[in-house]
């Protein structure tokens, strides 16, 4: 059967480490509701040269996700910003762009970040949102993308890293890998397996979009 390499190479050109310049490395600000670790994919992906950017700020929006644990063992600062402290989406998304401008940030990854977004974030950072999910969309946008995926039977899914518009899951796609599902899977098994694919294609796709 096919391993997690040989599938990802179906779809995503392997890239090799950016090469050295003098140019000022980009500032990423991530957005993250929970466990983080495509958050710490990319951020391995920065130390280890394949990128040169910088995340000058995490915010989290769940008190107790463990991407705040990670942020700290990385020393980078994360802010806790709930979205229940807030009567609208718009004015979340205003402090959220307020404390990713204070940060320095130029681009955005949604890096599990479990909320729709509204136009007062998409425009402040116009085509420089990038979101990763958990499907071969089109197929499978919004919430439990793996387990509609193996409720509808479907015998491949994958993830997907587009750019974020106002239309949940829709905007124009970066790059996709293929997961096949297996006999028995779980929605545990089938995420685990998902996982590693977008372990491997985020750091790909924010090198894609931000152009080296
Ligand atoms: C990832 O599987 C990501 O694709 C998904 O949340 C998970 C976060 O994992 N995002 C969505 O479903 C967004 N619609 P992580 O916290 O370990 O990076």
């Amino acid at each position: 059967m096919t391993s997690a390499n040989s599938s990802l190479s179906l779809i995503s050109p392997d890239l090799p480490p950016a090469p050295p310049s003098n140019a000022t490395p980009a500032k990423i600000g991530v957005l993250a509701s929970g466990n983080g670790s495509n958050f710490e994919a990319l951020i391995q992906a920065i130390a280890d040269g394949q990128i040169r950017a910088e995340i000058p700020i995490v915010i989290y929006n769940n008190p107790d996700a463990a991407v705040a644990a990670r942020a700290q063992r990385w020393g980078i600062p994360a802010v806790l910003l709930d979205h229940r402290q807030y009567q609208s989406r718009e004015a979340f998304d205003f402090d959220v762009v307020q404390a990713l401008v204070q940060a320095g940030s130029e681009w955005i990854v949604m890096a599990g970040w479990m909320r729709r977004v509204t136009d007062v974030l998409i425009d402040r950072f116009p085509k420089r949102a990038i979101n990763i999910h958990p499907s071969l969309l089109p197929s499978f946008p919004g919430i439990r993308a793996i387990d509609r995926a193996l409720a509808a039977g479907v015998k491949i899914t994958g993830c997907t890293v587009h750019f974020v518009t106002l239309e949940v899951d829709a905007g124009p796609i970066l790059m996709q890998s293929a997961v096949p599902i297996l006999a028995g899977d779980t929605s545990e098994t089938l995420h685990a397996r998902v996982q590693v694919q977008e372990h491997a294609i985020l750091p790909r796709a924010v090198r894609l979009a931000i152009g080296q």
